[in-house]
């Protein structure tokens, strides 16, 4: 049985202005200890398609379809449930690392407490298995530093501490929503090798969302691309970058070697596309 199906998911954000359909039609299954990479180009619903999984859209955001996680469908749960599996079951790992990190708060308070709450740990336990997990994303010197405000750390260390956040209740999914973006290229290697060895180690399944195809050439066995708000094309990641079937993936695979210019590039991949499907 597949640990995640997303059938026909759809997300609408009412505004002054009319809807938004931001997801369109969204379909695809994940296997337990595999890694699926959600690529596109930003605007392409990758974030809010992840997001709808989790109960996480913005007020004016409303998901239908079907989400199967574990054999249940979790779509729209109430808050309550939703917390549950948010906690304990799924982590996830935002692009900017303060989304989920208090600054106000030392890295060990923040740890401890979710595992004092859901996983009902003494706070001498909570420490030992937070210094533990900040090891397992190797940070060194952890047992000192866990006592570190998050400002304390460099840009690629708090994203490292904030994998040992998602990673603390051992969730048998994760989702790395663009988890490298703000980090620099060798600084990006580091933190997704890093994600493929918790995956061994863990067995943890991964999401990885990226706007980025060269990450993910190494390391995701398969690749599903977006774009507006659809899959434009899923397979084994070796298959999508040795034949491409549609322009917009073509764009996409034509522009990686091409590092300057980021959002020319990326509209352009985009306008070629709506050109192709006479649409631009
Ligand atoms: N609160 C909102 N209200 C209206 N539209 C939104 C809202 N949040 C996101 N969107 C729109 O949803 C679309 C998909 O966004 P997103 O999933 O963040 O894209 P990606 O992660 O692929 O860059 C975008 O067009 C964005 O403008
Ligand atoms: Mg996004």
């Amino acid at each position: 049985m597949a640990l995640l199906e997303v059938k026909n998911l759809k997300v609408d954000f009412k505004t002054a202005d009319g809807t938004v359909h931001a997801v369109k039609d969204l379909n695809y299954t994940l296997e337990k200890g595999k890694t699926l990479a959600i690529v596109g180009e930003s605007g392409s619903g990758k974030t809010q398609g992840a997001f709808a999984l989790l109960g996480l859209l913005p007020k004016n955001g409303r998901a239908s379809g079907s989400v199967i996680f574990d054999g249940k469908e979790i779509l729209n749960l109430p808050r309550k449930q939703m917390n549950a599996y948010r906690a304990e079951r799924i982590g996830i790992i935002f692009q900017d690392p303060m989304t989920s990190l208090n600054p106000y708060l030392r890295i060990s308070r923040q740890m401890t407490e979710v595992l004092e709450l859901h996983r009902g740990m003494s706070h001498k336990e909570a420490l030992a298995e937070s210094v533990r997990m900040l090891d397992a994303v190797r940070i060194t010197d952890a047992k000192n530093r866990v006592h570190m405000y998050p400002h304390e750390f460099s840009g690629g260390m708090r994203q490292r501490v904030m994998i040992a956040m998602a990673l603390l209740c051992s969730p048998e999914l994760l989702i790395a929503d663009e988890p490298t973006t703000a980090l620099d290229v060798t600084v990006q290697a580091g933190i997704i090798d890093l994600l493929v060895d918790l995956q061994e180690d863990f067995g943890t399944s991964i999401i990885l969302i990226t706007h980025d195809l060269g990450i993910v050439a190494g390391t995701c066995e398969e690749t599903l691309v977006m774009f507006d708000g659809r899959v434009m094309e899923h397979g084994k990641t070796a298959d999508i970058f040795e034949r491409a079937e549609h322009p917009y993936t073509k764009g996409l695979l034509a522009a990686i070697p091409r590092l300057d210019k980021k959002v020319d590039r990326l509209s352009t991949v985009s306008y070629d596309f709506m050109a192709a499907r006479g649409e631009a």
